[in-house]
């Protein structure tokens, strides 16, 4: 690999160290390590991610590398600053967050994402993109999640840092992140070298929903297997486990995941009047198409007949419209 990008490397893992040292050592980073701790993260949790706090300085860190012997060019290149053309000068990015470093397969720090105390805006300010980190190949804690991957033959997938980090907490410890970016084909392609079973754990809010629904048709289209976990009142799976607990989490949330089909039938109803002529056909005709997607014979039958026996239509009729569908669609 080239000098440069070994350098951004070093300076990413420095900087790790620092921030994280900051966090939980100094007096500096207590509002910080408050903020986590009634969030409820363990110090255990704070260790194991390497979490860490950017002191609100506008140029600490630029000149604590510099120190180090990086220069300013490799600084920038590297996300860590940013040069001002007005006054010629280098900042920080990152200013008074609490700081989640993101590492590569091998465990590399090669990127941060760091989250405002309170209501700051943005609320998670993340590292551009860099010679060292495409964040469109990367899934949080995939490094930590691999060897669980593989031995529960699933990985559980999350929206966002604090999510993934309470599951791990809970004991589910095969469960990676996107880091709020929509699910990428590299994504698909990294889980598919592992396994070939995906439970989507979104947020359930419609955000949340929209985004589980899109992944749900690309996963499944990559010819995985896919399930989907709810959560009542659009929680998140963090604001779940913070008010149910992690044991509720992991039976009644995890372990009540729902399949593929039944996920879609519960999403495509979301909003709709059945009882309404105009809503009942449609979500009729978006059944279908799900069905048309199926892989599996007896698995079309059985939810034709499903729907048959729900609305009281001939299963003639419909098995008749799904290969329509499935036709038109060729
Ligand atoms: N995200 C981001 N930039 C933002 C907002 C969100 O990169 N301005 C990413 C983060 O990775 C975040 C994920 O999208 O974890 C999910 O977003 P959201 O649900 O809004 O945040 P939470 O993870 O619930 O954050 P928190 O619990 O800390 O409020
Ligand atoms: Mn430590
Ligand atoms: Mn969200
Ligand atoms: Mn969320
Ligand atoms: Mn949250």
């Amino acid at each position: 690999i080239p000098e440069s990008s070994k350098q951004m490397l070093e300076s990413h893992d420095l900087l790790k160290k620092f921030y994280h040292h900051l966090l939980v050592n100094t007096k500096e980073g207590q509002e910080a390590l408050e903020y986590l701790l009634n969030r409820g993260f363990s110090i255990d949790t704070i260790e194991k991610f390497q979490v860490g706090y950017a002191l609100d300085s506008w140029d600490f860190v630029f000149k604590f590398l510099s120190k180090r012997g990086y220069s300013a060019d490799i600084l920038e290149k590297a996300g860590l600053a940013i040069f001002r053309e007005r006054d010629e000068k280098y900042f920080d990015r990152f200013r008074d967050r609490i700081m989640f470093p993101i590492m590569d397969r091998q465990g590399n720090t090669i990127a941060f994402s760091g989250r405002a105390l309170g209501a700051g805006e943005p609320k998670y300010l993340n590292s551009p993109e860099t010679a060292i980190f495409t964040k469109s190949t990367i899934l949080y804690n995939f490094h930590n999640a691999r060897p669980h991957i593989r031995k529960k033959e699933q990985v559980i997938l999350f929206e966002g840092f604090a999510d993934c980090i309470s599951a791990v907490r809970a004991g589910v410890e095969n469960a990676v992140a996107t880091m709020g970016t929509s699910l990428t084909d590299q994504h698909i392609q990294l889980i598919k070298r592992n396994t070939e079973n995906v439970l989507i754990c979104y947020d359930s809010d419609s955000a949340g929903l929209a985004a589980a629904n899109r992944a749900s048709n690309m996963l499944n289209e990559a010819g995985l297997h896919v399930k989907a976990a709810l959560m009542p009142d659009n929680l998140d799976p963090d604001d779940y486990i913070q008010k149910y607990g992690e044991k509720s989490f992991v039976s009644d949330v995890i372990g009540s995941s729902l399949t593929y089909m039944a996920f879609k039938l519960q999403y495509l109803r979301k909003g709709k009047n059945v009882n309404n002529e105009g809503d009942r056909i449609q979500y009729i005709e978006e059944v279908l198409k799900e069905i048309s997607h199926l892989p599996n014979a007896v698995e079309r039958d059985h939810y034709l007949r499903q729907i048959s026996s729900e609305f009281s239509l001939s299963l003639d009729a419909l098995e008749k419209q799904q290969r329509q569908i499935f036709f038109a669609e060729r």
